[in-house]
Order: structure tokens, then sequence, then C-alpha cells
């Protein structure tokens, strides 16, 4: 975590110069020290440079039997800032203005004559906490986003925000959405942050995957069949599109609806009613759409396979997921945040990722997003056994890749080949280690099947 380049300032608080000098020669290897005799001087140097870090001896001038001073600097530091972590150094007769000093919210306390080694562990103890601490509140600003803004969908990219400032500016409408991104980027999750912050939230959410349902069934699955309609139909049912009056339908996969439905569901979306399969009724329904597609959806209207007009009816706001690769930092948010929730899960300690395992978080390409960075850090929650996730943990180094060395890479010419080149080594391994079994294949590289077949085309496999 120690950026190697700025060290993190410590303040010490010593009215005894060769206690000062002692510290900032054993300190100054490590730390930026800034050195304070008094309490005047120490406020104004805390104000200034906002330590992380205080030293601060009680016994302090004007009165340096006494313990006034010492205290007064303690309660002030906190209260300018909370977070310090300050270690109390005391005198003789310590021990009760020592477990004052922590009541006030001191981190520690240390008694004179100072050991310079122990010390020095308590004070590294003192910056690993805050940094721990600052990645918590990291996190926990994100995570507010969790269960409030954003409703669990986490993010700080530029284009992420923009997701967010669109869902918010339309949850509160009826419009129509269409949401679209790569399989695994979270399509689903943003229809269901639309429905949970709009005022439909007390009523059902429900997801139909048009791309899962045979299309003979697809048809009774959207609007409901009468009893008798056809063979098998015993007893009328429901169709989603009912089911789901006063709340949201979600139409997962939309783009592979096909022709004969998507009239039929512009026909609905028009007029506000249905038929059920067999009925004559006309049935108003109250429902606010959702679509999602991993598909292209202007190609496929190009080549005709999706009607214009349907997509114009339900394409009056669209969202557009970017690929999990090209969102910066937010993988390396995301992966954390998978570990903690993992690990306690799991009930296991892991401290984080190791620099190399970061290193491939950020360069890999993610084809299966962030559905499939989820998975590979669960996984390496299961399989890690000491502290740090290591990229073998993570599965990467455990695939017969050949890496392609660094001046190969230099030739491939940009990051984006040089990306494609990994992810189409990637997909070979897998393939070839699965005994050519797409389905495993997938599995192990964490996306879909219909995404590799996807990829499989992409790169001419
Ligand atoms: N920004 C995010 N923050 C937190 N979790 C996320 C985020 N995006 C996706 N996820 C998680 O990743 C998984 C996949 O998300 P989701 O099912 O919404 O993706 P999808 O785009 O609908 O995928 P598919 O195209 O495969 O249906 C889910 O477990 C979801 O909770
Ligand atoms: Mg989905």
């Amino acid at each position: 975590m120690e950026q190697g380049v700025t060290l993190h300032k410590i303040l010490i608080v010593d009215d005894i110069e060769d206690i000062r000098k002692q510290l900032k020669w054993g300190l100054g290897k490590e730390y930026a020290v800034l050195l304070a005799a008094d309490g005047t001087e120490a406020l104004a140097l805390f104000k200034r440079h906002q330590p992380l870090v205080v030293t601060l001896d009680l016994g302090l001038p004007p009165d340096e039997e006494g313990t006034d001073e010492g205290f007064r600097c303690l309660k002030e530091m906190l209260h300018i800032a909370p977070a310090t972590k300050i270690v109390v150094i005391t005198g003789n007769d310590g021990r009760a203005n020592a477990l004052k000093a922590v009541q006030m919210g001191a981190y520690d306390y240390y008694p004179k004559p100072v050991n310079l080694d122990e010390l020095k562990v308590i004070i590294s103890r003192a910056f690993h906490l805050q940094m721990i601490e600052a990645e918590n509140r990291r996190l926990q600003h994100t995570v507010v986003d969790r269960t409030g803004e954003n409703n669990g969908i986490i993010g700080q990219c530029p284009a992420m925000q923009q997701v967010f400032t669109t869902i918010r500016k339309v949850a509160q409408s009826d419009v129509s959405v269409m949401v679209s991104g790569e399989s695994g980027t979270g399509k689903e999750l943003v229809a269901r942050a639309i429905h949970d912050m709009s005022l439909r939230k007390h009523a059902p959410f429900i997801a139909i995957n048009c791309g899962a349902i045979p299309e003979t069934l697809l048809e009774s699955e959207l609007f409901g069949h009468e009893k008798g309609s056809f063979t098998g139909a015993h007893v009328r049912v429901l169709g989603k599109v009912e089911y789901a009056h006063k709340g949201t339908l979600f139409l997962d996969e939309i783009g592979e609806i096909p022709g004969a439905l998507q009239v039929k569901l512009l026909r609905f979306l028009q007029e506000r009613s249905i038929q059920r399969v067999g009925g004559r009724e006309d049935i108003s329904v109250d429902v606010r759409i959702i679509a999602a597609t991993n598909i292209d959806i202007s190609k496929a209207m190009e080549e005709g396979r999706f009607r214009e007009d349907l997509f114009y009816r339900i394409g009056v706001v669209n969202i557009e997921l970017p690929p999990l690769r090209s969102r910066g930092e937010d993988m390396l948010l995301l992966a954390n945040l998978f570990l903690r929730k993992f690990s306690g899960d799991f009930n296991k300690k892991v401290r984080g990722y190791s620099p190399e395992a970061e290193e491939y978080i950020s360069a890999y390409s993610w084809p299966g997003n962030v559905r499939e960075l989820e998975n590979k850090v669960q996984r390496a929650v299961l399989m890690v056994s000491g502290q740090l996730i290591e990229p073998d943990d993570l599965g990467f180094a455990s695939m017969p890749v050949n890496t392609p060395s660094l001046p190969e890479i230099m030739d491939l010419g940009t990051l984006k080949d040089a990306r494609d080149a990994l992810e189409r080594d990637m997909i070979l391994s897998a393939i070839r280690t699965q005994g050519g079994n797409i389905a495993k294949a997938a599995d192990t590289l964490g996306v879909s099947r219909p995404t590799l077949y996807d990829l499989m085309k992409k790169h001419g496999i």
C-alpha cells in the first residue's frame, strides 16, 4: 500500500530536543517527520500538514510536570481530524493518564523511556490501520450507493457515473428504457435499480428472458393463455405481462424475440392491452418496460432481424453499459468489493491482492465482464492459502497461456491488440484443455456459452 514516492507524515510532539532528534533519526527513512516542541507549534503543524499519525508527549510546557497542555492538544487534534492515530507518550506515573488519553480517543500509549524499535512497531500498526480505515471509507462511500442511490451498482469511472445520472433521471418517469451492453455488464442490475427507484417499486418486477424460451412458448409466457387454447392448456394461465401489472416488465435479450412476436409486442406497447392466447377479451395492463440486449440492435435492424418501430417504442431512453475492461480503476474497486464479500461468506481471512494479481486484473480483457470477475474472485477466495491472492488463485497462471514475451507484445502495437491476442490465446487454450467441450471451456473462462461463441467468431476460431 505504501506509495514509495511520497512518505506518510508523522508529527512528533515532545518538549525534549534529544527525544525529537532521536525519533526523527529513527523514523526519517520511512516517514516524513514533523517536529514540534510545544502545544501551539504542534497544533499549527497539525492543521497545516494533517499528519495521519502523531506521537504526543503529555508533559508539555508551560507545565512539563503536568498533563493539561498534552490533553488539550489531544482533544483539539481529535476534534479537527477524528481519524488521526495519536500515540500518547507518558512519563513516570503515566498509567492513569494513559488510560484517560485512550478514553479520550488516543490510539495507544507508550511509557517513557522510549524504545525506538518498540515504538516503531506501534507507529507502523497505526499507519496500517489508517490505510485500512481509509480504504473502508472509500468503499463505504460506494457501498452507500449499494443500498441507496445506485442500488448495488458499483462504479466510479465517468462512463458509469453517466449511467447513474441517466438512471436517476428516468427512474421516476414511465418511459421505456433499453439497456445494452456485453454479457455480464450489469444490465439486469440496472433494470432492477430503475424499478427500485421508481414509483412502481412496491409493485412486481417481472423478468422474462426472451432468448431462453422456445419460440412456441414465448407468446404464452408473455401474454398467458386461456384454458383449452392449445393441447395441454388445461387451465387458464396468466402471462408475465399481466403479472407485471402496475410494476415493471423486464424483457431480457429482447433481440432474440422472433419476428411474429415482435409485431404482437409492438401492438401491446401501442394499445397497452393484451389478449391471452386463445382469448378474445382485451385486458388492459399498466406496465413499465425495460428491455436489455447484448447484441448490436442497430445491426439487427439493418439486417431486418429486429423491427425499427419496435426499437423506437422501447428505446426511448438508451443506457449503454461499458465493458468492464474500459472501466479503469473500477476493475480493482469491484475486485476488492467481491473479495470482501466472499471472504465474509467463506469466513476466510484474505488481506487483498498481490501486486502481480492486481496487474492481471487491470490488464485482462474480461470478456465475461463483471460476472466473470465475480466468479474469478469467488474461486480465488476459495483457493487461496495465504493472505494475498496471487494470479494463479484467480485462474490466470493455471491456464496454459502462451504469454507473449514483452517484445512480442510491443510488436502487437496497441494495448487493445495485446489484449485481443491474450484473449484469443486464453480461449484457444481453454478449448484445448477442455477437449473441445465449449460449455466447459466457457465455464473455465467464466463466460456464458453464447459469449464464447461470439468471441470465437470475433477471433476467427
Ligand atoms: N457495477 C456493478 N457493481 C456490482 N455488481 C455488479 C455490477 N455489474 C454487474 N454486477 C454483478 O455481476 C453479475 C452480472 O450482472 P447482470 O446479471 O446484471 O449482467 P447482465 O448484463 O444482465 O448479464 P447477461 O448479459 O449475461 O444477462 C451480477 O451478479 C451482478 O450483481
Ligand atoms: Mg442479464
